[in-house]
C-alpha cells in the first residue's frame, strides 16, 4: 500500500488536527481544498471542490488511504458521490469517513425536520454512500465538536434573550480527540462502522451556556421554545448523544478554561 494519504477538509476545525498527526506517524499528505495553498511542512496541496466534481481526480491520484473530512449543511452525500467515483477508478484506497452521532436516528421526513436536522439525513446519505463503495471503508461518528459549540453560543449570546430548544442535550467532544481517534483508524485496516465517540458529559443547553456566559461576563435571561417535528422529538429523546460510548476526555470547561478564560 502506499504512504500517501488524502485528507479531504484538512483545512478544517478536525481536519487541521487531523494532518500534523498524519505528519508525525510519517505518512505523506496531500490536503484537497477549494482554495490553493503553498505546500509546507511536508503537506501537498490540491484545489478542487467535492461539489462541483472539481479537481478530485487530481487529488485522489496515488492516495492509498483517503480520510475525507470535508463537509458542509448541505450535501455531504454528493460530495462521498463525487470522491467515491474518483477514487474508484483510481484505486481501491481505505476510504475514512466523520460523520456524526443520530445520523441513523434522527429522522429527517417534514420540511420542519430538514430546516432544523437536515444536516444529518444529508450525513446518512453520505454513510450509505461510502458504505456501498465497493471499497475498504471506515465510518466513525462523533457527537458536536467544542468548537461548534462555542460558535453556536457566542451567536446566542449576541441576543438579549436567549431561545433554547427545550429539552435538547448534548455531549460535546473534542476535536483533537476526534482527529486522534480518526487516525488510529486512518492508519489501521478497515472496519466498517466504528464505535460512536462522545464526549464525557451530556448537557442541557443552560447547561453550556452558563458557563460561556459566566466566562465572559455576561448574563442572559433564556427562554425554552418547544420546537416541531419528528427529528426535534428524536433529539429530545436524546438521538444525538452516546453516553454508554462517553471517551471523550476533555470536557466543555476545561475548553471554555483555555480557548475562553485564558484569552478574556
Ligand atoms: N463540527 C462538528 O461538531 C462535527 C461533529 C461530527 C461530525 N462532523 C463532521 O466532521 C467533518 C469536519 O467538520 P469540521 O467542523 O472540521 O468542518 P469545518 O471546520 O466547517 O471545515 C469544513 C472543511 O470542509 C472543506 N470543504 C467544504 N466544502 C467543500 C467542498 N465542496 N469541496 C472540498 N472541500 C470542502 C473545507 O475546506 P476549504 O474551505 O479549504 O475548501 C474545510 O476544510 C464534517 O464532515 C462534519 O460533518 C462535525
Amino acid at each position: 500500500m502506499t504512504s500517501l494519504i488524502l485528507v479531504t477538509g484538512g483545512t478544517g476545525t478536525l481536519g487541521r488536527h487531523v494532518v500534523p498527526l498524519l505528519r508525525e506517524a510519517g505518512r505523506d499528505v496531500r490536503v484537497l481544498s477549494r482554495r490553493a495553498h503553498e505546500a509546507a511542512g511536508g503537506v501537498e496541496y490540491v484545489t478542487g471542490d467535492l461539489l462541483k466534481d472539481e479537481g478530485i481526480e487530481a487529488a485522489v491520484a496515488g492516495a492509498g488511504v483517503i480520510v475525507h473530512c470535508a463537509g458542509g449543511r448541505k450535501g455531504d452525500d454528493a460530495a462521498a458521490r463525487n470522491l467515491v467515483r474518483a477514487a474508484s477508478r483510481a484505486g481501491t484506497p481505505h476510504l475514512v469517513f466523520i460523520s456524526v452521532v443520530g445520523a441513523d436516528r434522527i429522522p429527517v421526513v417534514s420540511a420542519a425536520d430538514r430546516a432544523m436536522f437536515g444536516y444529518f439525513g444529508f450525513k446518512l446519505a453520505a454513510e450509505q454512500v461510502v458504505a456501498g463503495s465497493g471499497l475498504p471503508w471506515t465510518t466513525l461518528r462523533a457527537t458536536q465538536f467544542h468548537d461548534l459549540i462555542l460558535m453556536v453560543a457566542q451567536q446566542m449570546a449576541r441576543l438579549p434573550v436567549i431561545p433554547v430548544p427545550a429539552g435538547f442535550r448534548f455531549q460535546p467532544v473534542d476535536a483533537g480527540e476526534v482527529a486522534d481517534r480518526l487516525v488510529e483508524l486512518a492508519l489501521g485496516t478497515p472496519a466498517g462502522l466504528a464505535p460512536d465517540m462522545a464526549g464525557p458529559r451530556v448537557y442541557t443547553v443552560p447547561g453550556l451556556l452558563h458557563p460561556y456566559l459566566r466566562a465572559r461576563g455576561k448574563r442572559r435571561p433564556m427562554v425554552p421554545v418547544p420546537l416541531p417535528g419528528k427529528a426535534a422529538h428524536a433529539v429530545r429523546a436524546g438521538a444525538n448523544l452516546a453516553p454508554e460510548r462517553a471517551v471523550g476526555r476533555r470536557t466543555w470547561e476545561d475548553f471554555l478554561a483555555e480557548r475562553v478564560l485564558s484569552r478574556a
